[in-house]
């Protein structure tokens, strides 16, 4: 739109900060995941006009559908500033998509990941712009934990997960990183583009993801930072982040060869069978039930189990919600599930009748034949994608 002399625009309104010096196009962009962050942002935007004055910056805000009016006030600061913008998303949630898809609507050659919170430290900024002068370096992050960074006021609760969750993340990159779970971080937009394809997107961390799926290794820098208390809204990462660092340590690694999805749903079958194991327990010797009736029991309370927890994680990013959500939800996974088990036991009965397999190896391709029934249609039928 620069240089566009349509009198709609030249009525447009006062812009209030210093435009990019002579609207030149961004050398940097600045990606910033929002939810709920309404008071952070026009301080944030200030902070940046002010470190980044003579680096030609644009600044992307991604907003998933925020409801205390972030929406409103990026789009205010964007009518007032021209190098701020706004990617509102409706209907989806996510902090690493988030990132990639304001990283993608930027032709930036340069691009930060920063938090809206004020967490992360802005002035770091132009040192991090600044390595870039080197032309094999292709990432500089943020550092918390190398000398002269630091995590100020977190409880030794939450140093210990991060130290752990770093100690784990050594299994899928091969970066020796002093931070890997950092959220503020610097690409060359070229390395970016030879990763964006492999992503998993999915969860918060979009560093690791994008380290673990570069097809090279990338030449990375730290620099140090100070970690600084949250002072307005909340932290929008629940228990189920734990969850999610598995799910994307499973997918980087055996990913390759089976899809990570398929490993939980196995995971929590598995658990399934010791549920099956008490509730039949419990009602062939406890209450007395016949074996039939026990047997009945145990498999509904089984494949109960197996949906909720199966909703909750492995398809937490399709979670069927509301009383009537799950009723159909639970009704077409027992529907699957019923199919399943017919499936595996036709299965195991043939090899071990007509083949002669072993009754081990008959029952776990029985097992194996259901489950792989089980995953696949209940991807479609239960959980399908929106
Ligand atoms: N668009 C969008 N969608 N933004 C989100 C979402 C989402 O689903 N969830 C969180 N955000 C935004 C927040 O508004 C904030 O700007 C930023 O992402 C970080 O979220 P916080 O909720 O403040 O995260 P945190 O402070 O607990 O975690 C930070 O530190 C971690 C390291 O311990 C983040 O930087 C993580 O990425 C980092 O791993
Ligand atoms: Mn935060």
């Amino acid at each position: 739109m620069h240089g566009s002399t349509s009198p709609d625009l030249q009525s447009a309104p006062q812009q209030a900060a210093a435009p990019a010096p002579a609207g030149l196009p961004a050398r940097l962009a600045i990606v910033i995941p929002t939810f709920n962050e309404v008071e952070n942002v026009p301080i944030l935007i200030n902070r940046l006009s002010e470190t980044l004055a003579g680096i030609p910056w644009e600044a992307v805000f991604v907003d998933d559908d925020s409801k205390d009016g972030t929406v409103d006030a990026l789009r205010a600061a964007a009518q007032a500033d021209p190098r701020v913008r706004l990617v509102h998303r409706i209907g989806r949630r996510g902090l690493s998509s988030a990132v990639v898809e304001g990283i993608q609507s930027t032709s930036a050659p340069l691009v930060a990941v920063m938090d809206a919170d004020l967490q992360h430290d802005e002035t770091l900024l132009p040192r991090m712009a600044e390595q870039f002068a080197d032309p094999s370096v292709d990432l500089v992050v943020g550092s918390r934990y190398m000398a002269g960074g630091g995590v100020g006021e977190w409880s030794k609760h939450r140093q210990t997960v991060s130290r752990v969750a770093t100690q784990m993340s050594r299994l899928i990159v091969k970066a020796d990183l002093s931070d890997p779970m950092s959220g503020f971080f610097m690409i060359r937009r070229a390395s970016f583009d030879v990763a964006a394809r492999q992503l998993s997107s999915q969860g918060y961390k979009i560093l690791l993801d994008i380290i673990a799926s570069a097809p090279r290794r990338l030449k990375i820098k730290e620099l140090p930072f100070e970690f600084s208390p949250r002072e307005h809204g909340e932290s929008k990462l629940d228990s189920m982040v734990t969850w999610e660092y598995i799910a994307l340590l499973l997918d980087k690694s055996i990913g390759r060869f089976v899809p990570a999805r398929f490993v939980m749903f196995s995971m929590v079958g598995g658990a399934g069978v010791f549920v099956h194991m008490a509730t039949l327990a419990l009602m062939f010797q406890g209450f007395r039930a016949s074996f039939d009736v026990g047997q009945a029991t145990a498999a509904a309370v089984a494949m109960t189990f197996n949906y909720f927890v199966n909703n909750l994680l492995t398809y937490r990013d399709r979670r069927l919600k509301g009383f009537w959500g799950n009723v159909r939800g639970l009704l077409s996974f027992y529907a699957v599930g019923a199919i399943g088990a017919i499936a595996n036991v036709g299965v195991a009965n043939a090899l071990f009748v007509e083949q002669h397999y072993s009754w081990v190896a008959a029952a776990i391709a029985g097992i194996l034949v259901g489950a792989v029934w089980n995953y696949g249609v209940s991807a479609i039928f239960t959980w399908r994608s929106k």
